[in-house]
């Protein structure tokens, strides 16, 4: 096969699964590869493969900047980039420093342990809805509800409108698979209703301050300023598209892999002691956020080629997961690998995700309680990926189990459709 029939945009090249073959070729062929894009500057982008130069490109914001051109994949015009540059996702370095700073007392390994119990009785009331049936869409009724209901929760946003939050973040990112979509409506127009949404919100606050997020953010200034009304709309929008997408698309991936693996499932039944590790083994294999992009802002040099200041570079965790450099045998699910130090949460630099302690907290939760309530759930039909080449996803993963009582746990609202 050459290179040149490798197609990283395509998001259809991704709806089968993730294809690895290309991944490896290129880490083996070109770690550094000019991958051609008409629409990006000077009509491609690197696409870096191997897991060290993933890491030294997280790591190494003053090269690779993520606000220069924003660090998501598709191009911008000036006037929706600046607009992005308002969320920390694409700043650099001090302004991003000052922003994250705004949000990170929301996120703290203290603030995570406090809310155990709570994701502890929620997983228990999202099993509870589905257990006297027997059957259900472990997308739908069970990973996308857990990190809707904890964001929906961190956030202050009513929990009745949970479903609102899952269709906008569903046709944001999801906005090139067809089921996503809505016939002529722009993903934009997603946005602006969450814009809309977050000001309501807002302004509700404003006169009744809570213990939520959006209650912090309103208090917070950046150099003696308050964010304005578009700032905080752009980190409600962030939290809830980051906070859902990849944690529900890790715990399906996660399933679907147990599913291939049924000798992992049993001995992770059998030892919940290895839960943990079960728990970084999932983010490995999955990697529910294959890629983020960064711009050169200089000349540089990698392995011998030579990238121009402006230049756009993806680095895709999903393949340095895989890279046979860092780990044993990559393409194996195992549960109990030791050392793991996969980067489904980014490099190590400065946008390392705010929400991994939290992720994980769900994660191992939700596994827990259905092992112990559900242990024998098996695949019941197929299941179905999201078309897209950013979030390695599924859409739905049809199951049965033996039906149960429910154990009474915490009541999950209705979500308005
Ligand atoms: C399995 C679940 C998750 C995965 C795999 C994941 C992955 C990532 C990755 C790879 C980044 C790096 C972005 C970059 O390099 O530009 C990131 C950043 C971020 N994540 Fe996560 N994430 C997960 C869950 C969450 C959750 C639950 C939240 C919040 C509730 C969250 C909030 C964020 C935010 C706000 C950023 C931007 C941080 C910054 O720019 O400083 N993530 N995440």
């Amino acid at each position: 096969m050459g290179l040149d029939e490798i197609d990283l945009i395509d998001g259809r090249n991704f709806v089968h699964g993730v294809p690895y073959h290309w991944f490896a070729e290129l880490r083996r062929e070109a770690p550094v590869y000019w991958h051609p894009e008409a629409v990006a500057p000077r009509g491609g982008f690197w696409a870096i493969t191997r897991y060290d130069d993933c890491v030294q490109v997280n790591r190494d914001w003053e090269h690779y900047s993520s606000a220069r051109r924003g660090s998501l994949f598709h191009e911008m015009d000036d006037d929706q980039l600046a607009q992005q540059q308002l969320m920390m996702v694409n700043m650099d370095p001090t302004m991003h420093t000052r922003y994250r700073r705004l949000v990170n007392k929301g996120f703290t390994p203290k603030m995570v342990r406090d809310l155990e119990q709570q994701i502890v009785g929620y997983a228990d009331g999202i099993i509870d809805s589905v257990c006297e049936r027997g059957t259900a869409d472990f997308v739908e009724e069970i990973s996308a509800e857990l990190p809707l209901l904890v964001i929906a929760e961190l956030l202050g946003v009513p929990q009745e409108d949970r479903r609102m939050v899952f269709d906008w973040s569903n046709r944001m990112i999801g906005s090139e698979d067809p089921e996503y979509q809505i016939p002529d409506t722009d993903p934009g127009e997603a946005a602006m209703q969450v814009y809309s949404y977050a000001e309501e919100l807002a302004s509700r606050r404003r006169l009744q301050p809570r213990q939520d997020l959006i209650s912090v953010l309103l208090d917070a200034e950046v150099e003696g300023e308050k964010l304005n009304e578009l700032e905080l709309d752009l980190f409600f929008l962030l939290l809830i598209v980051a906070g859902n997408e990849t944690t529900r698309n890790l715990m399906s991936g996660a399933m679907a892999a147990f599913f291939d693996h049924p000798d992992q499932w049993e001995l992770l039944r059998r030892d919940r002691s290895l839960l943990p590790g079960a728990v970084e083994e999932m983010l490995r294999y999955v990697t529910p956020v294959m890629h983020f992009r960064r711009t050169a802002t200089a000349d540089l040099e990698l392995h011998g080629q030579q990238i121009e200041e402006g230049d756009k570079i993806v680095f895709w965790h999903t393949s340095a997961n895989r890279d046979e450099s860092a780990f044993e045998n990559p393409d194996t699910f195992d549960i109990t690998r030791s050392p793991n130090n996969h980067i489904a949460f980014g490099g190590g630099g400065p946008h390392f995700c705010l929400g991994a302690n939290l992720a994980r907290m769900e994660i191992m939760v939700m596994f827990d309680r259905l092992l112990d309530r559900i242990p024998d759930i098996r695949l019941d039909g197929e299941v179905e990926r999201l078309q897209s080449n950013f979030i390695n996803g599924t859409k739905h993963i049809p199951i049965a189990f033996a039906p149960s009582a429910p154990v009474g746990g915490a009541p999950v609202p209705p979500r308005a459709r």
